[in-house]
């Protein structure tokens, strides 16, 4: 066999030890391995590099994506200069039919989130021979239990919140630490409870002003004279809209959110609470740096699966991580359906049994 690997969407630790598995697994089966740089930019624009043992090794441990990523190139919509252009999307999907046949490849191996995935399977339905892997930071994947990056991005937004406590309780201000997560608040939930965070604002639960107010000012009743704000990028309040930073032009899901930290930080300062808040917004700082030891094993897990799957020729098919196992799910199963923290769910009970507050008084749990 002959197959390309590709990384699309957003980049994230463990990427590199995705692409390790697949390549290092698929040549010691005799096969021929090529990486696209720059996700379906070098499957439309023939840019690739073929992928000996050399060329993986010593990349299990490096963050980001050797090949390069892309979060816009769309085969079926492209807007990279010079074959396609923003104003005018272009469908070059028989492009990519083309340079996958003049390359002699048997199948292709799509790494990626939502979006990457479904042009995955886009191309499958028209006869690409296709096998997805999962990865997002936000762990927001209905069809697989867990993705690669997430633990990494969840030990940094945890250092972060445990680093503000020492500050937060000098100045007796209240730190507000911004995650990422898109629309799911896996980050900010996970780190909040593993921070020791006392607020924990999510996606999934709107916020109410006056219950933020209201939960600062107990501490404070207590005799805490600082607290800790958790807030994943995509909270809102109720009725109220998400915080977007801007809008990018071809991109899948163009809404890039942020900012909703500074909202929280102006209802404080505008309340009576009596203590200055500051701001920490986390960012890509996130998505940057080396993949945890879970992750890295996930991912390989994750590479050799893939394979796996080739070599039977299952394909269509993503690999999953399914009650401590690997596993595959169809890749038309797996897109558009977001997992999010459901409010009734047992690691929110955990929280508000400890007296941390949702900004919200009616999740009691
Ligand atoms: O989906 C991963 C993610 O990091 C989200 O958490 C975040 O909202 C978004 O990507 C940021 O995207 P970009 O890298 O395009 O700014």
């Amino acid at each position: 066999m002959k197959i390309g690997i590709l990384t699309g969407g957003g980049d994230c630790p463990g990427l590199n030890a995705v692409v390790r598995g697949v390549t290092k697994s698929a040549l010691r089966r005799g096969w021929e391995v090529i990486g696209f740089r720059d996700g379906y930019r070098g499957l439309v624009e023939k840019d690739f590099l073929p992928l000996h043992d050399h060329d993986v090794s010593g990349i299990l441990t490096r963050g980001g994506t050797i090949l390069g990523t892309s979060n816009t190139a769309n085969p079926f919509a492209y807007t990279l200069a010079p074959l396609g252009s923003c104003e005018k999307p272009k469908d070059l999907s028989r492009l990519a039919f083309q340079n996958f046949r003049d390359l002699g490849l048997d199948a292709l191996v799509a790494i990626g989130g939502d979006g990457t995935l479904t042009m995955a399977q886009q191309l499958y339905k028209r006869g690409m021979p296709v096998v997805g892997v999962p990865k997002t930071i936000d762990n927001d994947l209905s069809a697989t239990d867990v993705t690669f990056g997430f633990d990494s991005a969840l030990n940094v937004a945890t250092e972060a919140v445990d680093r503000v406590h020492t500050t937060a309780q000098s100045h007796h201000r209240v730190m507000i630490v911004e995650t990422m997560g898109r629309y799911a608040g896996w980050i900010a939930l996970r780190a909040g409870i593993a921070g020791g965070g006392d607020i924990i604002l999510l996606p999934e639960i709107p916020y109410r002003a006056k219950d933020i107010i209201g939960a600062v000012l107990e501490r404070k009743r207590r005799g805490k004279k600082f607290s800790i704000v958790v807030v994943a990028e995509g909270a809102r309040p109720g009725k109220g809209k998400m915080t977007v930073t801007r809008m990018v032009k071809g991109s899948p899901d163009p809404m890039r959110l942020g900012g909703v930290s500074y909202k929280i930080a102006e209802i404080l300062d505008n309340s009576s609470i009596g203590l200055e808040s500051r701001v920490v917004v986390l960012g890509h700082v996130q998505r940057g740096g080396e993949p945890t030891p879970f992750d890295r094993w996930l991912a390989t897990g994750f590479g050799v699966k893939a394979s796996e799957l080739l070599a039977k020729k299952r394909f269509g098919q993503m690999v999953s991580f399914r009650d401590y196992g690997f596993t595959a799910v169809s890749i038309a199963e797996a897109v558009g359906k977001l997992r999010r923290v459901q409010p009734g769910a047992q690691e929110v009970r955990t929280a508000l049994a400890l007296g941390v507050s949702f900004g919200n008084s009616r999740i009691t749990g």
